[in-house]
């Protein structure tokens, strides 16, 4: 402001008619008074609300009685999933690997000789507001005598394991554990006689993947229409976060329509996208059908990026994210190995969903964590299965670029989860 009236004298267009001047001087000053109270509005809003920054329109032109009217009404929430990675030394990683008691083995990279570690010092720094400290303590007394379930695959495994290690160190020994029973993994702190649960089902609906130790099958095949036998596991919960998007990502699976004890089968070859459709379809008639808003909280997780084309990033294709240990500094970025297609129909269920009065939040993580190509494990891990041959001549073949590092990305998606829950100013 200060700037633009020093700028006034000098400038052409005001020689002239002093009338002018003055009209025009005495706009200035209220435009002046009318932007410092928007400001200050601004500033507090910021202050009081956990994430929510505000925002003023201005209608129309200016009324000729030269006051501005604005309102103040209006608040949105403050977009967390824009923003830029800061390192942070200071603050940052929230938990080490080796101390967190209920790490995996596949995603503990500096327990298993990663050597660089800067990884673990990124903060998420959203444009218009900053994230909320994470505090454990608070968050747990949000959850007491509550049920939160992670429902998905291997990357919200991920970030359920993120998710316990934030909040472990919190929580005395004998009143923690942890039980992994079939396609459910069990959480529980007993303290606060919360449970917080992963269950294993990657395509939500039913499939032959649906073992969670032995899913590596040749080719996928789904019931698009059956999602009771997973959703009874987990109708009960007061929170649900969801995620389905890496399994689908093959040209074609095999639906069936029969159950999978039937003999002698008949299999439909389909496109994915449409089976993905499909599934969402199944889900969402699920929600309508059994969730009763008052009583359960829904996220969505958007689909977590993997970095396996290298060329991407302007290296040779075939090395995937081996040896990475800077962030992509191109911004707006969407990789190439991220489908829209697919982000859009998730986006387009969940509106339908809002508009049958049922909410679902979506975690907007994808672009995100698109710039964290240093971010995976790559070869820095425990496998499930010894290494063959062929993978110990080539490391770059058996390279995960799909999960996250612990500490690492994962945390900041629990930390904008966090944001939610914890300004969630009714019960959940
Ligand atoms: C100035 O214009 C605004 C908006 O049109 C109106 O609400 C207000 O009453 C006017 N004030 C005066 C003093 O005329
Ligand atoms: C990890 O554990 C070690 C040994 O108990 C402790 O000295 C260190 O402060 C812990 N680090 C973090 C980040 O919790
Ligand atoms: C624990 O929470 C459940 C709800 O999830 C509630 O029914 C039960 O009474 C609680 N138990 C105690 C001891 O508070
Ligand atoms: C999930 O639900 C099914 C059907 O009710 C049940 O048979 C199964 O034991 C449950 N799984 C777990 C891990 O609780
Ligand atoms: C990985 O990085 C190190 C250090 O920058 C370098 O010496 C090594 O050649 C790299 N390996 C590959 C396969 O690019
Ligand atoms: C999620 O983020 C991507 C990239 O920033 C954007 O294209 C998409 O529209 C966003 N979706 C929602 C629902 O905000």
């Amino acid at each position: 402001m200060a700037k633009k009236q020093q700028a006034f004298p000098g400038s052409w267009w005001l020689v002239g008619s002093t009338f002018h001047y003055i009209a025009i001087f005495g706009f200035t000053i209220l435009l002046t008074i009318a932007l410092y109270y928007w400001n200050r509005e601004g500033r507090l809003l910021q202050k009081s609300g956990l994430i929510t920054s505000s925002y003023v329109e201005i209608r129309g032109s200016v009324p000729t009685n030269c006051s501005i009217s604005i309102s103040h009404q209006e608040k949105k929430k403050c977009n967390l999933f824009s923003g830029r990675w800061v390192y942070d030394k200071k603050s940052l990683p929230p938990y080490k690997d080796r101390n967190c008691t209920f790490m995996f083995d596949d995603l503990a990279c500096e327990k298993y000789g990663r050597k660089d570690l800067n990884y673990q010092y990124w903060r998420w720094q959203p444009d218009d507001c900053d994230l909320p400290k994470f505090d454990a303590k608070a968050l747990l007394n949000k959850l007491r005598d509550k049920r939160l379930v992670f429902v998905g695959d291997s990357l919200n495994r991920n970030q359920w394991v993120s998710f316990i290690c934030l909040i472990e160190s919190s929580i005395p020994s004998s009143f923690k554990s942890r039980v992994l029973k079939g396609n459910l993994y069990r959480f529980n702190a007993k303290e606060y006689n919360t449970s917080i649960d992963f269950y294993w089902s990657p395509l939500l609906v039913e499939s032959n993947s649906d073992d969670p130790a032995n899913h590596h099958l040749n080719e996928r095949i789904v019931r698009l229409q059956s999602i009771e036998k997973h959703a009874k596991n987990w109708t009960d919960a007061d929170i649900l976060v969801f995620n389905s998007y890496l399994w689908w990502k093959v040209p074609t699976l095999k639906v069936l329509s029969e159950s999978f004890e039937t003999p002698n089968p008949v299999y439909k070859q389909v496109e994915s996208r449409k089976c993905y459709k499909m599934a969402l379809h199944t889900w969402s008639r699920w929600v309508i059908k059994h969730v009763n808003p008052s009583k359960t909280r829904m996220f969505w997780i958007s689909m977590s990026p993997t970095h396996s084309v290298a060329s991407n990033w302007g290296m040779p294709g075939d090395r995937k994210c081996y040896n990475e240990t800077q962030l992509i500094a191109k911004e707006q970025l969407r990789g190439s190995e991220t489908d829209p297609q697919m982000m859009r129909m998730t986006e387009w269920t969940i509106e339908n969903l809002k508009a049958k009065g049922l909410k679902v939040d979506l975690l907007n993580i994808t672009r995100l964590s698109e710039y964290r190509k240093d971010g995976h494990p790559t070869i820095y891990r425990k496998l499930w299965r010894p290494l063959t041959k062929d993978q110990l001549a080539n490391p770059i073949n058996y390279a995960d670029c799909t999960h996250w590092c612990l500490p690492g990305v994962p945390d900041v998606w629990n930390q904008m989860l966090y944001a939610y829950l914890i300004s969630d100013t009714d019960n959940i």
